[in-house]
């Protein structure tokens, strides 16, 4: 049995800790939320030129699903001094909307409330490329996240075979693409290529390949800076056979800069140590 003192003394020491583990586990809390509050499921998407694209911004709450009050959010364009789009008190607010994105932006009502602040914008044009930057502020937390928009056209190429020839057809590609065939096993094959350059710039892709053996496999990409389309068919007695499935690069600017603070942290930490 301890004399009272000693009592008073461990109960002190007990509150001290528990007094001391609490602010922490608040601090932490907040610290965590603060650095992860707006965020977007694609920094560095590729939308392809004359079709919708959906820019992702959302606040990452942990109360979610939630419905926010007084949820505002501006869209910005580097370079343009006024707002791609703007909704505030509940409203949109498109009185000093930047006049190239007029009538082809909107954001979702249902979506916003929880926090959702993605933006539609539609039949995208070669002009609408750059860093756009999400600002939400509500009563579930606030912040900003930065999405690098490239623009590109891209088709899934339809194949034919005729006359003992496998020909591959795109209708849209931008910028100019080049096609190489291989065959299952990596090694290169001897394909012939037009491209057909429309008014508006966007290519034609027309790729031919002979000779060619019915049931083997051969794989057709075409591919620019941005965006790779990977075909593999395979012809037979009933037709040519296949899929197809496109794959979009980083941005380069971004890795770069990512690069860069990467090199700098192991800088700082090897002058620390
Ligand atoms: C945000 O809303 C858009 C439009 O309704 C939806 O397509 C998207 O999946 C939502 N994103 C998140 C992270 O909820
Ligand atoms: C490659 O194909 C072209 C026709 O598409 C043909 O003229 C040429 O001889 C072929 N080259 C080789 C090395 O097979
Ligand atoms: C097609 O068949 C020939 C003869 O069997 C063979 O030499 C060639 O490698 C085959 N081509 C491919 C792409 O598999």
């Amino acid at each position: 049995m301890g004399t009272l003192g000693q009592i008073v003394f461990c109960s002190m020491i007990t509150l001290i800790i528990i007094f001391g583990a609490a602010i922490i586990l608040i601090l932490a809390l907040s610290f965590s939320g603060k650095l992860s509050e707006v965020s977007s499921n694609d920094v560095t998407p590729v939308a392809n030129l004359g079709e919708d694209e959906l820019l992702s911004c959302y606040l990452n709450s942990q109360v979610q699903p939630a419905r926010f009050r007084d949820v505002s959010v501006t869209w910005e364009k580097k370079g343009l001094r006024d707002p791609v789009y703007r909704y505030l008190d509940g409203a949109p607010s498109l009185a000093d909307q930047a006049p190239l994105f007029k009538g082809r932006t909107q954001l979702f009502p249902d979506a916003l409330v929880a926090g959702n602040a993605s933006l539609l914008l539609r039949s995208v044009r070669q002009s609408d490329a750059g860093e756009y930057t999400c600002s939400i502020s509500s009563s579930g937390g606030s912040g900003k996240v930065k999405v690098q928009l490239r623009t590109a056209a891209f088709s899934v190429p339809i194949f034919k075979f005729t006359n003992g020839v496998l020909v591959a057809e795109a209708p849209r590609w931008f910028p100019e693409p080049r096609v190489t065939w291989v065959d299952f096993f990596g090694a290169v094959l001897n394909g012939s290529t037009s491209l057909v350059k429309n008014s508006a710039g966007i290519f034609q892709v027309v790729s031919r390949l002979q000779p060619i053996n019915f049931s083997e496999i051969y794989i057709c990409r075409i591919q620019n800076d941005l965006v790779t389309a990977r075909s593999q068919e395979t012809v037979t007695d009933s037709g040519v056979k296949g899929n197809t499935y496109f794959t979009f690069s980083a941005a380069s600017s971004l890795l770069a800069s990512t690069h860069l603070s990467i090199m700098t942290s192991v800088l700082c930490i090897y002058y620390l140590t």
